[in-house]
């Protein structure tokens, strides 16, 4: 199939043209500046070049995201005005990339992305939410940025189950090739662990003598986070744990 990839320069995006033209697909990745190989413009805050980037796509794999900035404009209008700017006639699946727990855990990002997911089940495309659990490099850069000297600061409690990006790709590669679900999957890492799990070691490979230090978070985003809100129901499971991509 002819597969546009959105948020084609992200840490996701750029994994995935490996393994969908290795399932024999015809990639293109679509961002704001259309860059790399393959690359198309088009803009989902704007709608600028949005129906030249979709032209002719027969699968859409929808992995762009504004989480720092405006993820209503982008995130919610942005996926509406790329239901808009889909070729019906042509279009056989769009896979739209979430996050496993936007549907009850109390974040304004989580809101905007399950909004999002709103948008696309009301569409009438063929549709598959998948809903994934936080990438590796993901936590990575959360702990490097929480990090103040010595002190690596952690909300205590918190239970997650990260995933391998790689295997986030090659998973979204196949589901591409699968029946739309019409509806929500998911697909995590294979082991649960805490945040001061997590914090442990990458301190002990990336930052040695940083001390991890467990702290209390109230409010309810905290309660969820602790209630397991963020680990997967079900679904398909990576086999990497955090270790192996730490020692990688
Ligand atoms: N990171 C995680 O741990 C994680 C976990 C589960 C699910 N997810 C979901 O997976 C998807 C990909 O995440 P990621 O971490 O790979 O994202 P990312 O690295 O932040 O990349 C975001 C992408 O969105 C594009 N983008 C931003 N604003 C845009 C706009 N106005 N128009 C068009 N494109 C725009 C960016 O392209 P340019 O800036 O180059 O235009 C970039 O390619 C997201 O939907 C995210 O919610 C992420």
């Amino acid at each position: 199939m002819d597969v546009l990839v959105t948020g084609g320069t992200g840490r996701l995006g750029q994994r995935l043209v490996e393994p969908l033209q290795a399932a024999g697909h015809a990639v293109r990745q679509m961002s704001r500046r259309g860059t790399g190989p393959g690359g198309v413009r088009g803009d989902l805050a704007t709608g600028r070049d949005l129906a030249m980037a979709l032209a002719g796509a027969e699968a859409v794999v929808h992995a762009a995201s504004d989480p720092r900035g405006d993820p209503w404009q982008v995130d919610v209008a942005g996926t509406r005005r790329l239901v808009e700017a889909v070729d019906r006639d042509r279009l056989r699946h769009l896979v739209y990339v979430s996050i496993v727990g936007v549907d009850r855990i109390p974040y304004g990002y989580y809101r905007a992305k399950f909004a999002a997911e709103q948008v696309l089940l009301a569409s009438g495309l063929p549709v598959t939410l998948l809903r994934v659990t936080q990438f590796h490099d993901f936590v990575d850069f959360l702990l490097e940025s929480a990090r103040r000297g010595p002190v690596l600061p952690v909300p205590m409690g918190w239970r997650v189950q990260p995933v391998d990006v790689g295997e986030v790709a090659a998973h979204v590669a196949d589901v591409v090739g699968r029946p739309p679900a019409g509806g929500v999957v998911e697909f995590a890492g294979p082991e649960e662990l805490s945040a001061a799990d997590l914090a442990r070691a990458w301190a002990a490979v990336r930052a040695p003598g940083a001390h991890v230090v467990a702290t209390p978070l109230p409010g309810k985003l905290g309660a969820a986070f602790r209630d397991g809100a963020a680990l997967p129901s079900g679904g398909e499971r990576g086999r990497r744990t955090y270790a192996e991509h730490l020692h990688a």
